[in-house]
């Protein structure tokens, strides 16, 4: 008889628990935003009395956190964390990722920057020679999205304005989203930096000098664990 194939859903859950094993005992944990995160935070309730709590990276983890007993802190009121836990929507053999479909880039990596280490959980679709397949999320302050779409033009991308409904989404911090697709990321890091200079541009969604320090990657066969 053929193993029945494992759903996506199935997937996150298993890398989702996975990750709780590089958690901290005592400590308070990055939480990150997504479908991945949701399993992982409903997993995490089960540590409930051996965390301090968590910092989060969106109003929705937020929620969730809250909702199952653990307690949040303010980013500013934490010096240091141990660990980051958060998905991405690629990732590639250095550990550089895509990150912001659920438009949360800006926050996650605010709490990426203060961790020591970034544990990245994801399926292997995720899974990316070159960054660039994905739709590439950028924040924006609305006054500048039609300037950033250029720029993003005169590099070969298309840049669209993401919308809720009729209207532009906007983020938790006030701002806009571009999803850019057409673009083929070669050099993460020097990418990075340079759309980040950009007039109006919040946060681009490549996180290469934020990268992971380790990916926990669900396949059918088992999650591996890839270190970078
Ligand atoms: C949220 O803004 C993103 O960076 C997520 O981490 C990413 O989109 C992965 O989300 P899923 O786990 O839902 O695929």
């Amino acid at each position: 008889m053929p193993t029945p194939a494992i759903s996506q859903d199935e997937l996150k859950a298993q890398v989702g628990r996975a990750a709780l094993a590089h958690v901290v005992p005592g400590e308070i944990v990055g939480v990150g935003t997504g479908s991945t995160v949701n399993k992982f935070i409903e997993a995490l309730a089960g540590l409930r009395d051996q965390i301090k709590g968590a910092v989060s990276s969106s109003e929705a983890s937020t929620e969730r956190l809250k909702a199952l007993g653990i307690p949040v802190f303010d980013s500013n009121a934490v010096e240091e964390l141990a660990v980051y836990i958060d998905g991405a929507d690629e990732i590639d053999g250095r550990g550089h990722m895509v990150k912001g479909g659920g438009a949360a880039l800006t926050r996650e990596k605010i709490v990426a920057a203060q961790s020591r280490r970034f544990v990245c959980i994801a399926d292997a679709s995720k899974r990316v020679a070159v960054l660039g397949r994905f739709p590439l999320p950028v924040e924006v302050i609305p006054m500048a999205a039609r300037r950033v779409a250029r720029q993003f033009a005169a590099q070969g991308g298309t840049a669209r304005l993401r919308m809720k409904g009729d209207a532009p989404l906007v983020t938790d911090n006030g701002q806009h989203i571009l999803d850019v697709t057409g673009l083929e990321i070669r050099d993460p890091l020097a990418f990075e930096s340079e759309v980040n200079q950009w007039p109006g541009v919040v946060t681009v969604g490549v996180f290469a000098h934020q990268k992971a320090h380790v990916c926990l990657l669900a396949t059918p066969e088992g999650v591996q664990t890839l270190t970078f």
